[in-house]
């Protein structure tokens, strides 16, 4: 029998669809365009830098991923997006202060070239924005039916069957999952009807669905985390992942947690606080946008830790997640954490974290994984919630009934192990009781 998964070849261009084309989107883009040039180097991405170990450890065999898997060339992407301001990707680039004048000006053409559709938006679902560069009409099916003809025309224009949407525009208000949500056709139906528990998100992503072009959420909103968009991502064979891009705090609480964990050292309290002068952080400012991201930062300690099987160690410990908008510190966000932590015989210790980061430095290169591993999924017939992408998210979706894994080093063998499925090697369980026979 024939091992690995069927995978459809990498070769020819693979347009990038972007909703949202703020910090982290001209980020990434011109990220790529400098690469590209040789000007920088795409750190932080594991599919331009990784390696993956395959078979045994004295095979010595240790290939780049992007040279084990048939991943895009960065040569064959293509960039289009929307946004509710008019702003080319220079201007938006300059705009968002993450990346100097003198690297973008090597790119400028590039960047100048591309400019924003119209946007689907609606105040009421990010109350700090308002913008005019943006769609009219009378249903929200109506404005899908607009986003599926955007679509269709970028890819008449550049000559182009595959493509991946990744949402990197606002986070929107936070909504509950309601009977809307519930199937496919109380969805199209809630589209006919205006009704207000379909967010602008939704929107988009039932678009790139229907033109079967897999879309990953870089946002909290739920979007694709809702049993309609589950069932159009199967009905439509297409690949679906979010949420919430894993950056700075969380990114640290999925480090250091599992390693408390792992020496069964308690935790009492997780203080966790942010200040961050961005747009994102001016969006996050008001309640109802912070009351998404608040659901998606907090899952990720109660998972790891896991206090109903190590009650002695986690029951009731304390968690508290803040972000100030201060304006003074732009996209170099800093977060703090103060982490009370108890040892033998229960003594307490703290430990202190102070990350002085860059937002839409750290988000660029999972953009860019997100994409070429998302059109990989669909190449290798994969489709629905992809949870070996898990890696990226900090609140990854899952199947129902699962609980996620947040833990960055199960997420990173889940993503490998995965990989080498496809390519037919043997997993890797980490046993190696070979060499010791
Ligand atoms: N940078 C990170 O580390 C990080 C991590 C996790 C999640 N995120 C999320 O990624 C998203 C982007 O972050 P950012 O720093 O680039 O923010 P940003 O404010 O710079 O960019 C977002 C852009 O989206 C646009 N927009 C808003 N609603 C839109 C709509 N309906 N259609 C099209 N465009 C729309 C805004 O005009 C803006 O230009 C945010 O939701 C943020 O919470 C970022």
């Amino acid at each position: 029998m024939e091992k690995g998964v069927k995978i459809l070849s990498a070769s020819g261009k693979l347009g990038l669809l972007i909703p949202g084309m703020g910090a982290v989107a001209t980020t990434f883009i011109a990220g790529v365009h400098a690469v590209r040039k040789g000007i920088g180097k795409p750190i932080g991405s594991l599919t331009q830098m990784g390696t993956i170990r395959l078979g045994k450890r004295t095979d010595k065999r240790v290939p780049m991923i992007k040279e084990f898997v048939p991943l895009s060339d960065l040569a064959n992407l293509v960039f289009g997006g929307w946004d509710i301001y008019e702003d080319d990707m220079y201007a938006a680039a300059i705009n968002a202060r993450v990346l100097e004048s003198p690297t973008l000006d090597l790119i400028r053409p590039e960047l100048e070239n591309l400019k924003p559709m119209p946007a689907v938006f609606d105040q009421r679902y990010v109350k700090r924005l308002n913008g005019a560069h943006v769609k009219n009409g009378p249903t929200k099916m109506d404005l899908a039916d607009q986003l599926r003809k955007d679509i269709q025309d970028f890819r008449a224009e550049h000559d182009i069957r595959r493509a991946v949407m990744i949402w990197c525009a606002s986070t929107e208000v936070y909504i509950e999952r309601g009977p809307v949500h519930e199937t496919l056709d109380a969805f199209e139906m809630g589209l006919k009807n205006n009704d207000p528990a379909i967010a602008p998100s939704m929107i988009y992503a039932y678009a790139a669905l229907n033109e079967e072009v897999p879309f990953a959420n870089g946002a909290p909103n739920l979007t694709v985390d809702i049993p309609a968009m589950i069932e159009l991502a199967k009905k439509k064979k297409v690949p679906i992942s979010g949420k919430d891009f894993k950056t700075g705090q969380t990114l640290m609480k999925t480090i250091l947690a599992p390693g408390f964990k792992s020496r069964l050292l308690g935790v009492s309290g997780w203080f966790s606080t942010n200040i961050l002068g961005n747009r994102d952080g001016e969006v996050l400012d008001d309640p109802d946008s912070f009351k998404s991201k608040e659901v998606s930062k907090l899952g990720a300690l109660e998972y790891i830790l896991q206090p109903e099987l190590y009650p002695d160690l986690y029951k009731g410990f304390y968690h508290k997640v803040r972000i100030n908008y201060y304006p003074p510190r732009g996209d170099n966000k800093e977060g703090w954490d103060n982490i009370d932590i108890f040892g033998w015989l229960g003594y307490p210790m703290q430990v202190k974290v102070d990350f002085l980061c860059r937002d839409s430095i750290l988000a660029a290169p999972l953009v860019l994984d997100l994409a070429l591993f998302m059109d990989l999924a669909a190449r290798a017939g994969m489709n629905g919630i992809q949870e070996w992408l898990s890696f990226y998210f900090k609140s990854p979706m899952v199947a129902e009934g699962l609980y996620p894994e947040h833990d960055l080093f199960i997420q990173l063998k889940k993503l490998k192990n995965t990989l080498r499925h496809f390519m037919g090697e043997d997993l890797i369980t980490h046993l190696g009781l070979e060499y010791y026979e």
